[in-house]
Order: structure tokens, then sequence, then C-alpha cells
């Protein structure tokens, strides 16, 4: 019988001499002339078992021969120092091994249809999820799951210190507006109606302010049935919070602190205090996105009351039909050959814009582009001013609405800097961006739609904005960004009820579909409700950043795929026609489009 002692990554020197029971899987085997040695892994990590005839029976190494990659086993053995020139200084415990006498095998394993041991893990990832039980054993993956828990736990001790309440709200509710599409779940009980999974607990946790209780949190699941990508999952994990009686700058105060706490931790790093911030505007302005990442400079410059009288009409006409001329010096770049200039132009037309134009800074101080010769020298100088060129570098432009530049140029200054290894090294950049806009136009739905959600207040500078120039309006939503990712996001909310209504007719919400979607929370609001505020972070993502991982499927244990389908589970999948009948569903005929 066996009784396991010790862990197989634990075993250090001081353990020589030490007689032990490990239990782990049979990572990698190798027979050298008569002696057999395997390296066993369990959570803890890797230890080398050997298997020599000197040591155990003649039935034990018998048995030792028939082993295979991810057998499991429990052995029990004596631990020596490897002898010099041995060891392996790869392995945390590369300076022992265990002499086997004993050897059970607790279950043997068919050939595992993806490798355990390897470690370059970039195998098709529909392998690794169709056999993700086997991917999970890797170490470089289940190290990312050790780090997820530690954060969880130190979340809720950090939390819980500062006083918070963890309360879990239904997963069973009702479709509520907030952005993406619901995911909807029939009802056996009352046929023909519908549950929705929450996007997020959003109107309960407000609620939950009005009951009391001030201080909520709750790390929760949420489920969006959005177009999926690199950092989104349809379903995914909050670190949700809502705290009472607070202003912005008291719930960023918590969230900083919190984030602080976290990276210190994990990362052993200190971050700055406070973090840093830039409204919305300054974003948008500076570098072309409402999450940028601050690790690099490559900052976007406005040109247009430079070129606006210029003879180069790509310009001038849309800087006086009240576009902007905007760009950005890309270090290097003047030594960038002509189709790499071409391929940055067909990347920038992608992206939407109607065109690239560029200048050389050579290193040698000189100017070469087809457009130069529409400019004087004077006017050139000042261009390089403004652009704070470098010799070296090349200069891009975008000419074009200043949504359209901002966009184009935003998304090259991300793309470039990749590519040119400025990212390389570079710590985590943290920074909150405040001041965004309460509502957008929306031209396709032909009115203004909530960038955060109707339950945002604006600035109450801006409040008077809201009869006159909506799209004017700030509100006093915060999203905390780091490396070009949004890692969460809230507001201050609306606790007024008139405030509220006003809101929803603003976005179109008619008083009687306000009624019908958020009547339980205006109800609310009318027996007392606390100002309040809160905050989400995107707890994948989160993980995502802490583990230096780049994508949002190493961080969750059974991921779905870009097409929302589970490849180990098989789901979605059809159903017994039964249970159809009993939710009252048929399903229609697929018309081919
Ligand atoms: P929001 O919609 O900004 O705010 O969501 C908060 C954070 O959740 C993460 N996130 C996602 N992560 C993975 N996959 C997705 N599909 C996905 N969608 C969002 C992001 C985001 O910043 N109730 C509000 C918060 C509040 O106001 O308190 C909310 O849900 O990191
Ligand atoms: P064209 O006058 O169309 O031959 O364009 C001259 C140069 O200006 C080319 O390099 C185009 O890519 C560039 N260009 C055209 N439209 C724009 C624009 N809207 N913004 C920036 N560059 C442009």
């Amino acid at each position: 019988m066996w009784k396991r002692t010790d862990k197989c990554g634990e075993l250090r020197e001081q353990d020589v001499g030490r007689q032990v029971t490990l239990c782990g899987w049979v990572h990698r085997r190798r027979d050298h002339g008569g002696v057999i040695f395997v390296d066993l892994r369990d959570r803890s990590g890797l230890v080398q078992i050997v298997f020599n005839p000197a040591d155990c029976s003649e039935e034990t190494f018998g048995l030792a021969e028939t082993l295979r990659s991810e057998f499991v086993v429990a052995v029990s053995g004596e631990v020596r120092r490897r002898l010099e020139g041995m060891e392996n200084p790869r392995l945390a415990t590369g300076k022992i091994e265990v002499f086997v006498q004993e050897l059970n095998v607790l279950s043997a394993a068919a050939t595992p249809p993806i490798s355990v041991e390897d470690e370059r893990i970039d195998v098709d990832e529909a392998m690794r999820l169709r056999y993700r039980f086997l991917d999970l054993r890797r170490p470089q993956v289940q190290r990312v799951f050790a780090l997820r828990h530690r954060v969880a736990q130190l979340v809720r001790r950090y939390l819980d210190e500062q006083g918070f309440w963890e309360v879990e709200t239904p997963m069973l509710t009702r479709s509520t507006p907030e952005g993406a599409r619901d995911f909807l779940v029939p009802s056996r009980l009352q046929p023909g109606e519908f549950y929705a999974l929450p996007q997020s607990p959003q109107l309960f946790k407000q609620l939950l302010m009005v009951s009391g209780f001030e201080k909520y949190f709750q790390i929760v699941r949420c489920f969006r049935d959005e177009d999926l990508r690199a950092d989104r999952q349809p379903e995914f994990t909050q670190i949700d919070l809502e705290l009472s009686f607070v202003t912005r700058e008291d719930v960023i105060q918590v969230i900083e602190g919190l984030v602080r706490e976290v990276v210190r931790q994990v990362k052993g790093e200190e971050l700055p205090d406070p973090l840093p911030r830039l409204t919305y505007a300054e974003a948008m302005d500076r570098y072309g996105s409402d999450k940028p990442d601050l690790r690099f400079g490559m900052e976007l410059r406005n040109v247009s009351d430079l070129v606006k009288d210029s003879d180069f009409q790509v310009f001038s006409k849309v800087v006086s039909s009240g576009g902007v001329v905007k760009g950005l010096a890309v270090p290097t770049g003047a030594s960038f050959a002509r189709s790499r200039i071409d391929g940055l132009t067909k990347r920038a037309t992608e992206l939407g814009a109607k065109g690239l134009a560029w200048m050389q800074y050579t290193a040698e101080g000189e100017i070469k582009s087809p457009i130069a010769k529409f400019f004087s020298a004077d006017v050139l100088q000042q261009i390089i001013a403004r652009m704070e060129a470098k010799p070296g570098d090349l200069l891009i432009w975008v000419a074009d609405t200043p949504a359209v530049a901002n966009q184009v140029l935003g998304q090259l200054r991300v793309e470039l800097a990749g590519e040119l290894g400025l990212l390389e090294g570079k710590a985590d950049y943290y920074l909150w961006v405040v001041e965004f806009p309460l509502v957008e136009y929306d031209e396709e739905e032909g009115r203004y739609v909530a960038v955060h959600h109707p339950f945002t207040a604006p600035l109450e500078e801006d409040t008077e904005l809201l009869t006159t120039e909506p799209g004017r309006v700030r509100s006093a939503a915060y999203d905390l960004v780091c490396n070009g990712m949004e890692v969460g996001g809230g507001s201050i909310r609306i606790h007024d009820r008139q405030l509220q209504q006003q809101m929803f007719e603003l976005l179109g919400i008619s008083p009687e579909a306000a009624e019908e979607k958020f009547g339980f929370l205006l109800e609310a609001f009318r027996y007392g409700v606390p100002p309040h505020g809160g905050f989400a972070f995107g707890f994948d993502r989160w993980i995502m950043l802490l583990a230096g991982v780049d994508s949002i499927r190493e961080c969750i244990a059974f991921p779905k795929t870009q097409r929302g389908t589970c490849l180990l589970t098989k789901a979605p999948s059809a159903v017994a026609p039964k249970q159809l009948e009993e939710v009252g569903i048929r399903i229609a005929p697929r018309v081919k489009s």
C-alpha cells in the first residue's frame, strides 16, 4: 500500500536521505543502459525518479519498464543527491533524485493525443480545447490558474477588509438592455416566456444599494452573445462592486488600492500612486483610442493649421470642410522600403482612411516625400517641429474627419509599436480614462445610445446640456485601462428618478418601455435611494495581463472557441424533441440563404 508523504516539486537538498512516497504522472521516461529515469509530475512540479536494479526488486524494475507517458503512479524510495555534473539547474528539484524501491501503477494511460511534456504549447488550438483536460495538465498552463486562484483570494481578502459583503445575484433573470445580445433560457413553467442570463449584475447591485447593503462585491459570471475576439468570451467573469454614499474619487480610490495590492503581491511591483489619468477627449486626441497603450510614445499630432493653405489639395480641402490632418512619427521608419510604406497605406485604407500621406525624415535630416513639393521650407520646418520628428523617423498623416483620423492612426500606432519591438520588456501601464461622453448618436438606429449604460450619471456641471446638446454631456464614468486593454469600467449612477426618466427619454426609451423593462428599479428609487456608484473588472482580462498571455482562452479553464462552441463537450447541441415540447418551442426549418 502507499501513502503520499511529499509533493514532487517540493523536494530539495535538505531532504537527502529521507524516505518518501510520491504520487503523480509519468511526464517523461528515459532508459539509460539498465537504469530507467522518469520525470514524475504532480501539481507542485517535477522530480527525477530512478529505477536501478541495484535498489529495487526485479519485479519492480520489470514493472517500471511498462511505464508510459501519463501513467499515474505511486513510488516509494530514498532521496539522494545527484552526482556532480548530473544536476539540472532548470528544475527546482534539480539537485536531487529519488531512488525507487517500490512502484504502484495506480492507472495506466492511453497514448495522449496531445503531448503534455512538450514545452511548446502552440499545437493546434482546436486539439488543445478538444483535449482540454490534458492541456490543463501542462505546468505552463497550470501556472495561469494558480495565479488566477491567488488573485481571487487577494481580492476577497482586500474587499472584506474594506467592509464589502459578497452577495450572489440571480443567473436566471430578465432580459435587460445593456448593449450586447442576451442568452435566453426558455421557461417550462411559463411556456413562451424566457429568462435571460445576466450580462452583468448591474441592476441587482443597484437594488442592493437601495436595500442599504452599502458595499457589495461579487466574483460573478456574466454572459454576452457578442462576436468573439482574443479578449472576449461569451461567458466571462467580473469582479463586480457597488458602493453607497460615494463620489467618483471614492470609487477610484478603492479600485486603485485593490489594483496596487494585487500587482504588489503577484508581480512584486509598486504602481504609481495615484495612477495617471486621461480624459476621454485627451485620450482620443493624443492616442486615437479610448483605451490607449501608454507603454510607448508615438503620440498623434495635429498639423491642420500648418497645411490648411497649402497646394496639397488632399490636406487643404479636408481642413476647409471641417476635417483634420493628423499624423504620427514612426521611429526608424525613414529607412522603410517603399513596399513597406505601400503596405502601411494599404492597411490605413483597410482601416477606413482614404489614403496615407508620408515623409521620410532621413538620418541626415533631409525630407524625402512625394508631397514635400507642396510645402515651403519654412512650413516643412514647422511640420517637423510639430510632429516632434527625429532624424530617421517616418512621418505619416491621415486627412479626414477627427473620428476617422483618430481611429486609423490609433490602430496604426499600436500595430507599428508591436512590429518595431517598442513593447518588449515594458512594464504594464495602468491608467484611468475619465469623462466619457454620456451618449453618442447612433446613425443606424437614428437615436442617442448610452456610451456606458443608461444608469450612468452625467457630470453635474454638464446636466444643463442634456436638453440642448446631449452629445456634449460628459459622464461620471471611468475605465481602467492597461497596455491598450480595457480592464474594467464603472460609473456613478443616476439616483434621481426624474433624471433617470430624462435619460430614458433621451435614449428614445418611452415611459411605457422604461416601465416595462426597468419598472422594478424605478419603483425601488421611489423608496429612498442612496447616491451610489461602482465598478466591474473583467477578471479574465486582468489575469491575461498579470500572467502575460495574449488570449483570454488561456485564462479560462474550459473556454469557448471563437465560434462560441465548446470542443470538449460539443456544446451547443440539439436537444430531445420532448425537451423542446416541454418548453413550448418548435424549431423553424432552416432557411437556406
Ligand atoms: P462593462 O460592460 O464595461 O461594465 O464590463 C466590465 C468589464 O468586463 C470585461 N468584459 C469582458 N471580458 C471578457 N469577455 C467579454 N465578452 C467582456 N465584456 C466585458 C471588460 C469590461 O471592462 N455593469 C457594468 C460595470 C459597472 O458600471 O459597474 C459593466 O458590466 O474588461
Ligand atoms: P493622390 O492625390 O490621391 O494621388 O494622393 C497623394 C498621396 O496622398 C498618396 O500618398 C495618398 O495615399 C495620400 N492620400 C490621399 N488621400 C489621403 C487622405 N485623406 N489622408 C492622407 N493621405 C491621403
